[in-house]
């Protein structure tokens, strides 16, 4: 949450801090500024609202080779033009951008006023920039934020700069920074995510927990807690320009939909020796856990059946916000399998500490290369999904399944029968994005559209996709759409359905299709709308959505047709599919 970007080199600095500022804006949208660097010293523009209208602003941002800037997320205070960053001391000499959260906030703001310190906004970021000033009342700039730093207890990705430094200086703990380098041309940029600057390089350098980096003429990184200069190796991105930008798609969220035929493929890319040394260590964990969190979550849900089908394995599934009191049940034989897109959702962070504290050894599969979760378990796995910068996760949750499907094979020693099912699979999900079915599924979503409430059923492996289906349709359209499993609707939740409300049902060839027929027709009995996304069509199906047969890789396809009406429900109700209201993308926050 917050997306923070710096650049020091030799062009115009509003220029990159805009355009990176709008790829990072999948961070949080509430509110963004410039902080930026010249001879007249630091000069702030601030803005509420979204920073795709920036363009308007270009003219009136100071010129300047050095700067931060930030799009904000609102945590401490209400989403106004004060509590916007970058926030400043009184005299203007020192400005800071921050993603985190301070949790002493108060203290240190208290202190400070005492001491005589102004505030102006309700942030707990504004406590920084004084603690720093504070500091350097009795040493330079760079001791001044060391030891503000280590007085601040919380998470903290920042940059700072101060009029009288030629440099900036950043740091993290808790909260991801990455250093993008360009050293033929002298320009160094950081920021919450390698989106923000891809189009300049794609060289990085990744930071650390409680690492502060100077960027001078080339960066310099220390450890915040010893005080010694750190080497680092530099890394090369292999996401292109391209995957990061909307191209002619109207947004993100249209393009990453279509793009999953190739994603899927490129999830398979997994080497087997990798594959088969983590089913062994599933075979011989004593508890396996998957932990993640929202679309994630439902991932791991559905490798619990899978899992059960294709290996006659029992996981265990757990959200990562819950995980912390699982802990006492677990030992150095459990073994931990974390799914996230971002590697950066705090929830599923505290849980592999929870985990480690206890001996568990971790397996992550992540889309984006040295994030925090990748960096700090055993073994990772990389989704190779590119850039997804929608808000909302489509293409990443299929390239979950997909890799979850070739572990479950893995564990029986049938790898090369998954890969030539997951391989078909994708194949066929490139009939479920032609333009025929879409304008199929935008003309169902111009009858849903004014919806109050959806309902969603599946049995099996197909109820975790109508729970993603569900999470899809609400973030999106902020229609309430909730998920039930087939069977659980007679048990109370049929006393909701009432004459045309819409029933989403899933009814793949397998051995859930006989009830989930049954289940459709006790709804349609009681008046429902039921759309039936099946193979085959059905009598009890007001509306028939197919989808390939393709029976135990089923969810892969099934999700497709719910991910483009849920964009359509949004779009014709004249919402931003990319950017709902109250979410970010990366979820740093407990
Ligand atoms: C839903 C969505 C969120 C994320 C969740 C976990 O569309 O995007 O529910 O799935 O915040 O994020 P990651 O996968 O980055 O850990």
């Amino acid at each position: 949450m917050c997306g923070i970007i710096g650049y020091k080199g030799s062009k115009n600095a509003a220029d990159i801090i805009l355009s990176g500022l709008s790829r990072l804006e999948y961070r949080g949208y509430d509110s963004w500024g410039v902080a930026i660097k010249n001879a007249q010293g630091l000069e702030i523009f601030k803005q509420v609202g979204k920073i795709s209208d920036a363009k308007e602003h270009e003219e009136k941002i100071a010129k300047g080779t050095m700067g931060m800037g930030h799009t904000r997320w609102a945590t401490h205070g209400k989403v106004t033009e004060e509590n916007t960053h970058p926030h400043t001391t009184t005299d203007m000499k020192i400005a800071v951008v921050h993603n985190g959260i301070i949790e002493n906030y108060q203290t240190l703001r208290d202190t400070l006023l005492q001491k005589g310190h102004t505030f102006t906004s309700q942030t707990d970021t504004e406590a920084i920039a004084h603690l720093i000033e504070e500091y350097t009342k009795t040493t330079d700039f760079l001791t001044a934020v060391k030891s503000a730093l280590s007085d601040i207890k919380g998470s903290f990705a920042i940059v700072c700069a101060h009029k009288d430094c030629p440099d900036l200086v950043c740091a993290r703990r808790d909260s991801p920074l990455v250093i993008g380098v360009d050293h033929k041309n002298k320009e160094y940029f950081v920021a919450s995510d390698i989106p923000a600057f891809i189009e300049h390089t794609k060289d990085v350098l990744f930071v650390d927990d409680n690492e502060l980096v100077i960027l001078k003429d080339r960066p310099v990184f220390y450890n915040l807690l010893d005080g010694r200069v750190v080497e680092k190796k530099e890394h090369h991105i292999d996401w292109s320009v391209e995957q990061a930008k909307k191209g002619d798609f109207d947004h993100y969220m249209i393009k990453e939909i279509k793009e999953q035929k190739e994603t899927i493929k490129n999830a398979l890319a997994q080497k087997d020796s990798v594959l088969e040394g983590l089913a062994q260590k599933i075979n011989e964990g004593f508890g396996v856990f998957f932990v993640a969190a929202g679309t994630s979550l439902n991932a791991a849900k559905s490798a619990s059946y899978m899992f059960s089908k294709h290996a006659g394995k029992h996981v265990n599934v757990a959200d990562a916000s819950e995980f912390e009191y699982y802990k006492n049940f677990l030992t150095p034989k459990t073994l931990m399998i974390t799914l996230s897109q971002s590697g950066e959702t705090a929830d599923v962070l505290s849980a592999v500490k929870a985990a480690k504290e206890k001996g568990v050894e971790i397996i992550s599969i992540v889309n984006v290369m040295g994030s925090s979760l990748a960096r700090t378990s055993d073994v990772s796995l990389l989704m190779n999904a590119g850039p997804e910068i929608c808000v909302v996760a489509t293409k990443t949750y299929t390239s979950q399944l997909a890799i979850l499907h070739l572990l479950a094979y893995a564990v029986t020693g049938r790898l090369e029968r998954g890969r030539e099912w997951l391989k078909y699979a994708a194949d066929k999900v490139d009939e479920l994005t032609s333009d025929t079915e879409i304008k199929k599924l935008e003309n169902l979503a111009m009858r849903l559209k004014d919806s109050k409430h959806m309902y969603l059923i599946g049995r099996g492996l197909s109820y975790p996709t109508a729970e993603e289906a569900a999470l899809k349709i609400k973030e999106v359209s902020y229609i309430h759409a909730e998920a039930f499993s087939g069977g659980a609707l007679k048990h109370g939740a049929m006393a909701l359905i009432e004459e045309r409300t819409p029933v989403i049902a899933f009814a793949p060839s397998d051995e859930t299709f006989d009830d989930m027929i049954s289940n459709c027709m006790e709804v349609k009995a009681r008046g429902a709308f039921v759309i039936g996304i099946s193979p085959k069509d059905n009598e009890a199906f007001d509306f028939h959505i197919k989808v390939p047969e393709l029976n135990g890789t089923s969810p892969i396809a099934n999700i497709i047709p719910i991910q483009v009406l849920s964009y359509y429900l949004a779009v014709l109700n004249g919402l931003d599919p990319d950017r709902p209201r109250n979410l970010a993308k990366s979820v740093t926050v407990k």
